[in-house]
């Protein structure tokens, strides 16, 4: 006797009600529909179909691991006219899968390695101008960097007028993206009308023109002079070859480095500011990376910074309790399969909660709490902590958001001496998917620190 359930139960309310929950608060939401229903419960908040949002690691491990054979990855479709028919986020099955394989090395080994020096210089940047006793907004500051530190590394010029331009183009059509108004053309392709440049969908398309003029202009200047020696990601891509020994076109370059500038872009800048919130919160945390990094000597380079054990801990459980993104692409069920006591039917939409799994008192007891320690005594599984999704998904800026998050916080505690202007806590909100400080996070700069040895703590702590 089949004793399998199909759908898990769900919150009962009208869908429409459910999404005004989800839009006014989502975490509360999400909370609320786990405590109720438990780790599997359906809703139909985006789709006619139904949607099972999943926190039960051994689950989700089934939903990465079998996602060729019983799940369908139909990427983000809504995002294509922006991304373009060849992003990482738009394709699908084995193309999908080839621009992975073309596009993964840039983010790993020696090449990550030589981005070290590009972030380390422009992560400097957002306390540089800063005078002693200024006020400053983190999650401003970490905004106005974070487009800046991808296009460095995916096209190697950090100065200049193209990057210069790029940067602003791109920020100002993500900025245009939010409003409630233009979100919609994702949704509604009809309203995608362009009746000139002071008309919404006409203002977009007159941004994306300029983004791909000067994508592309780069992109004729590499191919006439190619040097093999540079190391930005451009060229790494223009240099890769699949197994037939065909490389990427034009066409596909220029989608592929505009979604690694906008799927990075929100993310880093969030996870940024998370991570001065965090450390500055709580000073016992601070003082502890402060002794780890120093231990290191004077100016120490950011990869021996980014092996720190406690600095790792750290940086993990700033994404585990500040996710930024609360949930990776749906996947879509293709063959019925059993998710504990459920067999889910064709055509389930199923989202992994990273949020959930991150909440989970069972894995991390007393999960509001921010204890990097955890980090120190034992080690999660990719289906238990996954700020980043997983399966054929997984994202591929992991390793380099890591490196990031590292170094705004040694770059912080080491070099600065910082404190936040309030004690109130600071809450989350969602911008898109990705979880944003919500009232931004206000700081004071206080000054410069001296390394370790040459000034004594107490003298260091106000300069
Ligand atoms: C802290 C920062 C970041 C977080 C938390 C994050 C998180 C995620 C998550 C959850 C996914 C979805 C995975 C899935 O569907 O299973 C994803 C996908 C992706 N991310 Fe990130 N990301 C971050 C930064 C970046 C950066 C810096 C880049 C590029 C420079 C990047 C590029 C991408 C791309 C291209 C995808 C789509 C991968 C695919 O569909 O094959 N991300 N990211």
């Amino acid at each position: 006797m089949n004793t399998f359930k199909t759908l898990p139960p769900g919150p009962k309310t009208h869908s429409s009600i459910q999404m005004i929950q989800w839009l006014s608060n989502t975490l509360k939401y999400m909370d609320s529909a786990r405590q109720n229903y438990g780790d599997l419960f359906t809703t139909y908040l985006a789709s006619k179909n139904p949607t099972v949002y999943v926190s039960d690691p051994q689950a989700i491990q089934k939903i990465f691991d079998g996602e060729s054979k019983q799940f369908s990855n139909p990427g983000n479709q809504l995002f294509k006219p922006f991304l373009g028919q060849y992003s990482l986020i738009t394709l699908t099955e084995a193309t999908h899968q080839r621009h992975r394989q073309l596009i993964m090395p840039s983010f790993h080994g020696k090449h990550l390695k030589a981005y070290a020096q590009t972030i380390d210089d422009l992560t400097e940047q957002i306390f540089a101008p800063l005078t002693p006793g200024q006020t400053f907004s983190a999650y401003g500051a970490t905004r106005a960097i974070s487009g800046k530190i991808i296009l460095s590394v995916a096209l190697g010029i950090n100065k200049g007028e193209r990057v210069r331009k790029l940067n602003e183009l791109i920020s100002s059509l993500l900025n245009y993206a939010k409003y409630p108004f233009v979100s919609s053309f994702f949704f509604v392709p009809w309203l995608r009308k362009d009746l000139g440049r002071w008309s919404p969908w006409g203002y977009i398309r007159h941004l994306m023109r300029q983004i791909d003029e000067l994508i592309y202009a780069e992109i004729a200047e590499r191919r006439q002079n190619y040097d093999p020696e540079r190391t930005d990601i451009l060229n790494l891509m223009m240099a890769a070859k699949d197994e037939a020994g065909e490389g990427l076109s034009d066409r596909e370059l220029r989608d592929e480095i505009v979604t690694l500038v906008v799927a990075g872009q929100d993310g880093i800048a969030s996870a940024m500011a998370w991570s001065l919130y965090w450390v500055h919160r709580l000073p016992e945390v601070r003082d502890k990376l402060r002794q780890e990094i120093d231990s290191l000597g004077a100016k120490p380079n950011l990869l021996d910074i980014a092996r720190l054990s406690y600095l790792t801990a750290v940086s993990q459980e700033i994404l585990r309790i500040s996710p930024v993104e609360i949930q990776p692409q749906p996947r879509i069920v293709t063959s019925p399969i059993k998710l504990l006591d459920y067999e889910l039917p064709v055509g389930t939409v199923v989202v992994p909660s990273i949020y959930l799994v991150h909440q989970r008192e069972d894995l991390y007891p007393e999960p509001q709490k921010f204890k990097p320690e955890r980090f120190l005594e034992r080690k999660f599984s990719y289906y238990e902590y996954l700020p980043f999704g997983g399966g054929s998904r997984r994202c591929i800026g992991a390793a380099f958001s890591m490196l990031i998050v590292k170094s705004i916080i040694a770059i912080g505690v080491s070099r600065y001496q910082l404190e936040l202007k309030s004690d109130r806590p600071v809450y989350p909100t969602l911008s898109g998917l990705n979880l944003v400080p919500k009232d931004d996070v206000k700081m004071t700069f206080l000054g410069k620190r001296t390394t370790n040895s040459d000034r004594p703590q107490a003298v260091l702590e106000r300069i």
